[in-house]
């Protein structure tokens, strides 16, 4: 059993929690994930490990409310406890030999990108980063991300705060005047394409965070297929950082929605 030893509201819908697991932390790095089970009636979820306190032995996760799980989680307080909580999964992100990156997140994965941009900091890596949200409530983790960046632009979709528009907007800007090395873009796919593209345009590497359906996180059941460079890749395994050139957006958008209708029907079902 895992204790949660801290909560806190981050929005509306975004969660923080520090979990007691120090075997996990003592090997986490930037870019795993762990997947937990709430009870033995509980489904499996993914979540990004988004920071790591070795000495103490905490995981922490940050999560939106988006369906069934997460709004059971969601409703578990500081003294409860997880049933299974297992990781550190996925490959690590290579973060090492940069001089200058810009971490791109959309809203949740500005929660992903955090730890990304915080460990580049933390080699000596000049680091720009650019978080879009839709409006200004959703905005996160602002004073953590000012922490490790250089510069901090935050983009909303109705100009309720920061530049109003889209994180393509401030790239764009940014890259007439500025040699990045390398740019992380985590967020949703639609957001990951855009910056793909652009950044294809300008020959930047580029690295993207994939978030397919996962079952068992260990390479076994395939549902976390995703295509890159016309081969099929797990992204359990083999990611979930891809080269953002490389991916097949449009094949993982359509993947994204196939159990749509069940994931409705069961969070119908519930009484919470
Ligand atoms: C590697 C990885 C890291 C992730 N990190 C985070 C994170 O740090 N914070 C966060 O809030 N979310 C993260 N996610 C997404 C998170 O796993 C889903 O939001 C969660 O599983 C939703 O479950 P639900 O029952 O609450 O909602 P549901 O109603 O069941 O699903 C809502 C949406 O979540 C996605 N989803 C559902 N089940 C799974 C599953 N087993 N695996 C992956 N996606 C699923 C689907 O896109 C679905 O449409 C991550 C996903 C992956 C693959
Ligand atoms: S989650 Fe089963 S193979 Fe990746």
């Amino acid at each position: 059993m895992y204790e949660i030893v801290e909560k806190r509201v981050l929005n509306e819908n975004v969660k923080l929690m520090k979990i007691n697991a120090p075997l996990i932390a003592k090997k986490a790095m930037p870019g795993q994930f762990i997947i937990l089970r709430i009870d033995d009636k509980g489904e499996r979820i993914p979540l990004t490990v988004a920071d790591y306190d070795r000495e103490a032995g905490l995981i922490t996760i940050i999560f939106q409310e988006v369906g069934l799980t997460t709004i059971r989680l969601g409703k578990l307080e500081k003294g409860d406890f997880l049933l299974d909580f297992v990781g550190p999964l996925g490959t690590p992100s290579h973060l090492e030999g940069y001089k200058h990156a810009c971490v791109i997140g959309g809203g949740l994965g500005t929660a992903i990108a955090y730890p990304q941009a915080k460990a580049l900091h933390e080699l000596g890596c000049q680091v720009d980063m650019i978080n879009g949200f839709r409006n200004k409530d959703l905005i996160i983790l602002e004073e953590e991300c000012k922490s490790v960046a250089d510069n901090l632009y935050i983009t909303t979709d109705d100009g309720s705060n920061g530049t109003k528009g889209f994180v393509t907007d401030i790239l764009k800007e940014q890259i007439q005047h500025k040699t990045y090395d390398l740019v992380i873009a985590i967020g949703p796919l639609i957001m990951m394409k855009f910056v793909s593209k652009l950044t294809k345009e300008h020959n930047i590497k580029t690295i993207v965070s994939m978030n397919p359906v996962m079952v068992d996180g260990t390479g076994m059941c395939g549902g976390c297929r995703v295509t890159v460079d016309g081969k099929t890749k797990f992204a359990c395994v083999d990611g979930p950082d891809f080269d953002g050139h490389l991916v097949d957006f449009d094949e993982a958008m359509m993947r994204q929605k196939m159990y749509k209708k069940e994931e409705n029907h069961k969070c119908n079902l519930e009484k919470y």
